[in-house]
This record gives structure tokens, C-alpha cells and sequence, in this order.
């Protein structure tokens, strides 16, 4: 069904299900470890050999030699890959990712060996076994120096309107700052890991991966079969953020190792090679320019991006946000990007807004410091009903950020807040509390499901959707029961199998919405097929209690699908209101943050978000994700950074113990809070992506509540107490 009109009522407006909280339906497996994860299947054959990937040691040059034969000769090894007999591979083209493609060397820990062996530990021993020698070429890995290179990039086109040069130069107020952010590493509990097994030209992945219909076509390419010869399954995926949308050297090397041994392959990425051999998200350099009157309304809005990849990647488009938060008739949005010779730099949660937000709403608190102005009374000043970038011929499907505003000032306590900073104190601590807006584009994609109603009277449900820890199965088993009038407890839902139809995955945050929304296509489709074989008039029927009911008969399900059971499906696409409404979801951020006076350590409070993000299909869920993305909101601001080897290209801290995410210790309660919104432009579902809503904005009230407590505003990101300990004045005991 092609979704081109808003949705009427429907069946998902009872919300007898969907809108209620329910608890993960597959939680009892997950937490008595029956949730088998891709490296867990111990039973795909009774000889399972073990790969290990060794990665380059240098980031740009080439391997000069390459020796195997102490590798070969160890104990229990099966086979030693390398560019030197490789087995052929698409070298690109439909998101092939060969591997082994030396001698050159684009980035460091890009894949130069494969070493497969009877035990993991035989594998892992030789693999340091294989001798190998470089000529390293010099490369650039620092963005400050490149960035003045960086080029135009077509999915974040510049915005110029009006004359902003003009407005910012006669402004009353202005700011000019540049901030900068590091690059990030996804770091998720589950490490990329793939199992392969191939039955005569027919070849089975378990792996861990975000959108099953990518990885089938990426494995197919690659290794120059058919498609529908490749079978991907991906039940349970242990977080992603992004990294789990593309795919590395696992799933490649074990197929190919797996056709040339006769025996199933695993293969698990390490910790170390989640930073280096896979994806990160890139470091940014922003430089943000806002202005305005005495009356608190931005005049001009300048937002320019710069970030740097490998020469065939992308951008991180930290500017997009700025087209749509904040009115302003004069303009200049733009996106750069560089070359840079680090490892692939691609989508880490809400990529583009995550880091652009960091900026923005640092700058803005910047700005209504100037003119005097409350900074939750300027964002609602510059708030715009349409998109500013473009005019009020394209308005929002639904736009609450006022009332996200609103409400979390009256909640957090925000007329407590002192305006001059570093006047609240607490023991050793300075205490300031921070605002920030939140805005993520609300995406769409095309998605399947089949569904199955039995005798039993039970609804199955089969899509390639995945659940990456979002709560899917929970959704979706909600969506099935509202749509059949069943209880949750009478719907199966499997997921993650490329023999399913073919679904949106999980990305973007369109997922859940997606999703169900392909899913709400099959229901109705099973729905008039049922009635019909019931012999009701099937637009006369409602679905409850089990039963299909209509002019006083009522017939339960089971009864209705008879002895063979009913199977239907449906999908969803999605045509221009996407084009014709901007659509994202709203939120705002509150943050107490204490800074001591001593060391310049910041913790963080209190942590309030406020959030607009269409209808929430399982209240649980979607607060279980913005209380992650508080979290990695509070990492990003405080903790986490790769650090970049400038001499070799590489990141340093390639372990949990030194890239530094927030633990249980630094994270207060958070309170999330949504409010209650339908978006009939979105979907029939009426949502929107929640994710990484929960994200945008909070490291910006971090940053605002540091300046605020203390007076110091940092803008190169994260905020370690080395930067703020210079500005922080003296304190006597
Ligand atoms: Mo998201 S960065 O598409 O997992």
C-alpha cells in the first residue's frame, strides 16, 4: 500500500494495545540467556572452524611482504587467506565490501589476514603468526589541517536565503563561534561476529547486523552469487547505533574461508577492531553564526560543517538540523567534506544532528546570554511552524517544541534557575542547570510483513524487521494484537530472517514506525480475508475479544481461519508528504550539572527530557530509548572521544577502558516525559521515530549547565575538567 494521504481513524486510534506499556515480550529469554546472539549457535554443524581477522598495522601504504608459512605450520590451522589467494570478490558496486584487497593500505586495521583454525585460540595464536612488512605513505589525520579542501556534498545541499551576510553584519547581537567534536566510536555490547555455513551453492549468516535486506545484497555482491542464494539471519542483535548497518570482514571471511574448507566458519570482531577495522562517527568542526535584535528574533542563521572520510564515504551532515529548529529570514547552511586517511568514518546514532545539536544549542545559549534573554524564552520566541529554510509552503506535519519547551521548564523547576553563572553552590560543587532543543528528521522507509492467523487462534508474524534492543518484538506483537483484536499474549513475532518479507530494518529511528506500519498493511489484509472466509460483509466487521464480530454473530479467529489457518501480507511505501510536510520529532532537554570547585570534575544532576515524537506505540520502549539516549547524549558531552594518533592515523583508545562511556555511576535518575501527539502525515500509525530523539540536544544542556554552574563555556567537545580547570576561579576550602 503506498501511504500518500494523511491517515483517518483506524484501528490503531482504540489503542487497546498499542499506546498501553508492555514489558519486551522476549525479555525472559533475553535475561535467561536463551536469546541466541550471532556468535552463540553452537549448533550449525559438528566441525566449526574458527577465524580470526588480522588487521593492517600501518594506515596508508602498502604491504611490501607478506610471509604465512610459520602461520600455516602452527597447531590446528586449517587455512591462511590473504591478498595473495584470496578467492576473487567484487572489488565494488551494491554495497560489496571485499576483503583482503591488498597489497595498498587505506586505513589502519583494514583486513590483510584471515587465519582459520580448529579452536578459536589456534586461530587467534597464529594470526599474530603471519609476518608482514609495510612501506608506509604519509596521510593526513588531522581535520583542522584538510578541512579548507572539503567539498560540497550532495545530501546536504547549502541553503542560502536572503542576504545573510548583510543581516548578521548590521545585527544588534551576534555570536561567531566554532566548536568542535571528536570522532565516536559506537561502542555496543555485541561485536560484530558472523557464522557461515554453505550448503552446496547455498550460503547461511548468522550475524548481527541492523537491516537484513543490506546485508543479503552486500554478501551476494561481494561474492559474485545470486542474492536469493544468501540467506541472512538475525534474530537477536546486542545494539548497533549504527555500526551494525553496514557490513565489515566478518560475515565476507567466513563465507569465503566457509566455500573453500567444506565446514562452517565464526568469525567475532574484537573490541580492539570495533574501533579501528569498522565504522565510527566522524569528528566535526562547526562554526556557528546567529544574530539578532533586541526583540529576541534570530535575524540570521549561519551554520557551516566541516568533516573528513575515506575518499569513497560520506559526511557527517552537522548542519541539517539548523535548516529546520529556528526561524530567521536570512540564511547560509553549509556541509563540507574532506579527505581524511582515518578509518571509515559513517552513521553513529542520529547522524548529523547528534553532534550538530552540540553546536547549535550551545550557540544559542550563547546568543540569549547577550541580549538578556531567558534562553527557553528565546527558543520559543525563534520557534517556526514550517520549514524556515524553505517557506510556509511547506509547514510541519506536527511541531511541539514549545510545549516540550513548556512543560519541561515547569516540571524541571527552570524559574529556580539563576541566570548569572557560577552564583549556586553546594558543598564543593558549583551547580548550573541547562537547556537544549531537541530535533531528529522523522525517516520513513518501505517495509513488509506476512501474517498467519492458526486454528489456535494465535497471530503469527514474520518480517526481515530487526530488533537491535529497541524493543521491535514488543511493538510489533502490540500492533498485531490492536489490529486482530487479540490480547499480546496471542501474537508470535519473528523477526530477522531473510526469508521474511522484506522489511524497513532498524535505522534512522524508523524502525518501529516503519515497521508497523508494513505490519498494519498484512493485518488489514488478513482481516478481510477472515471476514470473508467467515462470510461476514468485511466492511461491516470489527475484530475483539478474539472474535470477529458483526450484526450480532460473532465467530472467534481460530474458528474463522479453520484447520489450514490464514495467511496474507502487505507492505507499505511512502509517497511525498515527507516533501510536502517537514517532519521530525521535538523534544526538549534539562540538565543540573554539578562542576567541583576543586578539580573541575562534572556530574551530572538531573536529567529531564521532554518529548513530542507522534503516538508512542509502547510507552516503555520508547522511554527505555531516550533514557539511552540521555545517556550517550551525556557521554558525547562529557566522556567519549577516539583520540587520533596523528602520526600513524589510528585510535589510540581502542577499549572500553579508555574510550570512556557513562556508567551507572554517572547517570542520575532521568526523567523522560512525552506528550501526547498524533502525526496523520507520518504513517497509519501516526508515530515517529523516538530513538535517537533521545539523543539530540542533551550534550547542548550539558554544556549550557556547565556554563552556567561555572561560568567556563567550552566548546571543543567533550567537556573534560582539563578545559574547564584554566577558567574555573579559585576557591578556598
Ligand atoms: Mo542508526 S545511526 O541508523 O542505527
Amino acid at each position: 500500500m503506498k501511504f500518500d494521504t494523511p491517515a483517518g481513524i483506524n484501528p490503531i486510534d482504540q489503542e487497546r494495545v498499542v499506546g498501553q506499556p508492555h514489558t519486551r515480550v522476549e525479555g525472559p529469554l533475553k535475561v535467561t540467556g536463551r536469546a541466541t546472539y550471532a556468535y552463540e549457535y553452537h549448533d550449525v554443524g559438528p566441525n566449526v572452524a574458527y577465524g580470526v581477522m588480522r588487521g593492517a598495522g600501518i594506515a596508508k601504504g602498502r604491504i611490501t611482504s607478506i610471509d604465512v608459512r610459520e602461520a600455516e605450520a602452527a597447531p590446528g590451522v586449517l587455512l591462511v587467506l590473504t591478498y595473495q589467494n584470496v578467492p576473487k570478490q567484487a572489488t565494488s558496486g551494491r554495497g560489496a565490501v571485499p576483503q583482503l584487497q591488498g597489497p595498498e593500505i587505506k586505513h589502519f586495521d583494514q583486513s590483510v589476514a584471515f587465519v582459520v583454525a580448529e579452536t578459536f585460540e589456534q586461530a587467534r595464536a597464529a594470526a599474530n603468526l603471519v609476518r608482514i612488512d609495510y612501506a608506509q605513505a604519509k596521510g593526513a589525520f588531522e581535520l583542522a589541517q584538510v578541512k579548507d579542501q572539503g567539498k560540497p556534498v550532495a545530501d546536504a545541499p547549502d541553503v542560502r536565503k536572503g542576504d545573510f551576510a548583510g543581516a548578521f553584519a548590521k545585527a544588534e547581537f551576534k555570536v561567531d563561534e566554532t566548536y568542535t567534536t571528536p570522532d565516536e566510536s559506537h561502542a555496543m555490547m555485541e561485536p560484530q561476529a558472523s557464522i557461515a555455513l554453505w550448503e552446496g551453492d547455498r550460503l547461511t549468516v548468522r550475524t548481527s547486523h541492523q537491516i537484513v535486506h543490506w546485508a543479503t545484497r552486500g554478501i551476494a555482491a561481494t561474492l559474485q552469487i545470486p542474492e536469493a542464494n544468501v540467506r541472512v539471519l538475525t534474530p537477536y542483535v546486542g545494539g548497533g547505533f549504527g555500526s551494525k548497518l553496514f557490513l565489515y570482514s566478518d560475515p565476507i571471511l567466513a563465507a569465503l574461508a566457509a566455500r573453500e574448507l567444506g565446514r562452517p566458519v565464526k568469525v567475532a570482531l574484537t573490541r580492539p577492531q570495533i574501533f579501528n577495522h569498522t565504522s565510527h562517527r566522524p569528528a566535526t568542526i562547526q562554526r556557528v553564526r546567529l544574530a539578532a535584535n533586541g526583540d529576541g528574533k534570530l535575524t540570521a542563521v549561519g551554520h557551516m560543517t566541516w568533516s573528513g572520510n575515506l575518499p569513497d564515504a560520506g559526511s557527517e551532515n552537522a548542519s541539517e538540523q539548523t535548516k529546520l529548529m529556528y526561524g530567521g529570514e536570512n540564511r547560509l547552511i553549509e556541509t563540507r567534506l574532506s579527505v581524511l586517511d582515518l578509518p571509515r568514518g559513517a552513521a553513529m546514532r542520529a547522524p548529523g544532528e547528534a553532534v550538530g545539536l552540540l553546536a547549535l544549542e550551545s550557540a544559542i545559549d550563547e546568543l540569549a546570554e547577550k541580549i538578556g534573554m531567558d534562553p527557553v524564552a528565546f527558543r520559543i520566541a525563534n520557534d517556526v511552524q514550517y520549514d524556515p529554510s524553505v517557506g510556509p509552503s511547506r509547514p510541519f506535519s506536527t511541531r511541539m517544541l514549545v510545549e516540550c519547551l513548556r512543560t519541561g521548564a515547569e516540571k524541571f523547576g527552570w524559574d529556580r534557575r539563576n541566570p548569572k553563572p557560577a552564583q549556586v553552590r553546594d558543598g564543593d560543587w558549583l551547580v548550573g542547570i541547562g537547556v537544549a532543543s531537541a530535533l531528529r528528521n522523522n525517516l520513513m522507509m518501505p517495509s513488509g510483513a506476512r501474517v498467519r492467523m492458526g486454528s489456535d487462534g494465535i497471530l503469527i508474524v514474520e518480517t526481515q524487521m530487526t530488533d537491535i534492543g529497541t524493543g521491535s518484538y514488543t511493538v510489533l506483537a502490540a500492533v498485531g494484537a490492536e489490529m486482530l483484536g487479540l490480547p499480546i499474549e496471542r501474537v508470535q513475532v519473528r523477526l530477522g530472517d531473510s526469508d521474511f518479507p522484506r522489511s524497513a530494518g532498524s535505522g534512522g529511528s524508523w524502525g518501529a514506525n516503519s515497521a508497523s506500519a508494513g505490519l498494519y498493511y498484512a493485518c488489514e489484509n488478513l482481516r478481510a480475508a477472515l471476514a470473508q472466509k467467515a462470510g461476514f460483509n468485511t466492511a461491516e466487521v470489527t475484530f475483539e475479544g478474539g472474535n470477529i464480530v458483526a450484526g450480532g454473530r460473532s465467530v472467534p479467529l481460530g474458528e474463522a481461519a479453520g484447520p489450514d489457518g490464514v495467511v496474507a501480507e502487505g507492505d507499505v511505501t511512502f509517497g511525498d508528504l515527507d516533501k510536502k510536510y517537514a517532519q521530525a520529532g521535538f523534544g526538549a532537554h534539562f540538565i543540573e550539572a554539578g562542576v567541583n570547585i576543586h578539580t573541575g570534575e562534572v556530574r551530572v544532576r538531573r536529567a529531564l527530557s521532554v518529548c513530542a515524537a507522534g503516538r508512542i506505540i509502547n510507552p516503555i520502549a520508547a522511554r527505555s530509548q531516550c533514557l539511552g539516549g540521555v545517556t550517550m547524549g551525556i557521554g558525547a558531552a562529557l566522556m567519549e572521544e577516539c583520540v587520533v594518533d596523528k602520526r600513524f592515523g589510528y585510535f589510540v583508545n581502542h577499549d572500553l577502558a579508555e574510550y570512556h562511556v557513562p556508567v551507572h555511576a554517572d547517570i542520575p535518575d532521568i526523567d523522560v516525559i512525552f506528550l501526547d501527539e498524533l502525526d496523520d502525515k507520518s504513517s497509519p500509525i501516526k508515530a515517529k521515530g523516538v530513538g535517537e530523539l533521545g539523543i539530540c540536544g542533551v550534550g547542548g544542556a550539558v554544556a549550557n549547565a556547565v556554563y552556567n554552574a561555572c561560568g567556563v563555556r567550552v566548546r571543543e567537545f567533550p567537556i573534560t575538567l582539563d578545559k574547564i580547570l584554566p577558567g574555573l576561579p579559585r576557591y578556598d576550602a
